[in-house]
């Protein structure tokens, strides 16, 4: 197993509770977390991680108050054309998971695909934002592809579903780090975090910072992985 995950996917958890306990507005704690995702994408990139995901916005979160849901277009916005630069400078591939609903914002949309565009022949670490997302939508969307495509049902293969799924270069996750103490997948990449470890610091996002990154490659530098299988044999240990 490698040391250092190659593909670290975060659910971006607890704004809303840093805020509540400062007695601030839920949108407070969304601004405070950008300060993370700054740190993180540096951390992952700083530790060698090749592919880092971030989870900003679910399918789900459209159900927010109207003005929630305004105030992160508004503010992922904002972050986006603020940080093209530094992306660019490290070397980082930007892309987007999702980004299907019309309710997106045109120009929010537009500055997406721009920053996609213009980090696209970056050969550094590729990072992931996943907005309007949803696991479940993406597997129903490669399985409406396969069928469009004509693929004859017994020529549907884990492999050849898999290549109809949305990023589909993106490789399995092996390390999903979702912050606030909350335990749950919340609909998030089901198909690549099947063999994923999991880990749940209780730090809320906008307080997690690199040193938190890390010690959660740390817990994952001392896990089994075992993939149905079984770990390896220690020099003549009987089975
Ligand atoms: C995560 O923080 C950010 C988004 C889902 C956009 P929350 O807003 O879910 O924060 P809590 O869970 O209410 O604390
Ligand atoms: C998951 O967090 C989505 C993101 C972090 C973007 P939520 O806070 O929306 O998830 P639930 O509702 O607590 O499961
Ligand atoms: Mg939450």
């Amino acid at each position: 197993m490698r040391a250092v995950p190659r593909h670290v996917a975060c659910v971006m958890d607890g704004n809303g509770r840093w805020a509540q306990r400062r007695s601030l507005p839920r949108t407070a704690g969304h601004r405070a977390a950008e300060t993370t995702v700054i740190d993180v994408i540096e951390a992952a990139r700083g530790a060698g991680v090749e592919w880092l995901s971030l989870y900003a916005f679910s399918t789900e979160n459209w159900g927010r108050p109207g003005d929630e849901v305004d105030y992160l277009m508004r503010l992922v916005r904002r972050i986006v054309r603020k940080h093209a630069p530094l992306l660019l400078a490290r070397g980082i591939r930007c892309r987007f998971l999702g980004v299907t609903d019309p309710r997106i914002p045109r120009a929010l949309a537009r500055d997406f695909a721009d920053l996609a565009t213009l980090t696209g022949d970056n050969r550094g670490m590729t990072l992931t934002v996943a907005f309007d997302h949803g696991g479940r939508r993406d597997i129903v969307e490669a399985a409406r592809s396969l069928i469009r495509d004509g693929v004859p049902a017994e020529e549907v293969t884990e492999s050849r579903f898999a290549a109809h799924l949305p990023l589909p270069d993106t490789p399995d996750v092996d390390l999903v780090i979702r912050t606030s103490g909350e335990q749950r997948i919340s609909n998030f990449m089901l198909w690549k975090v099947a063999y994923a470890e999991w880990v749940f610091p209780e730090v809320l996002w906008p307080d997690f910072r690199a040193a938190d990154f890390l010690a959660c490659l740390h817990t994952y530098r001392r896990r089994d992985r075992r993939f149905g299988g079984l770990p390896p044999r220690t020099n003549g240990e009987p089975r």
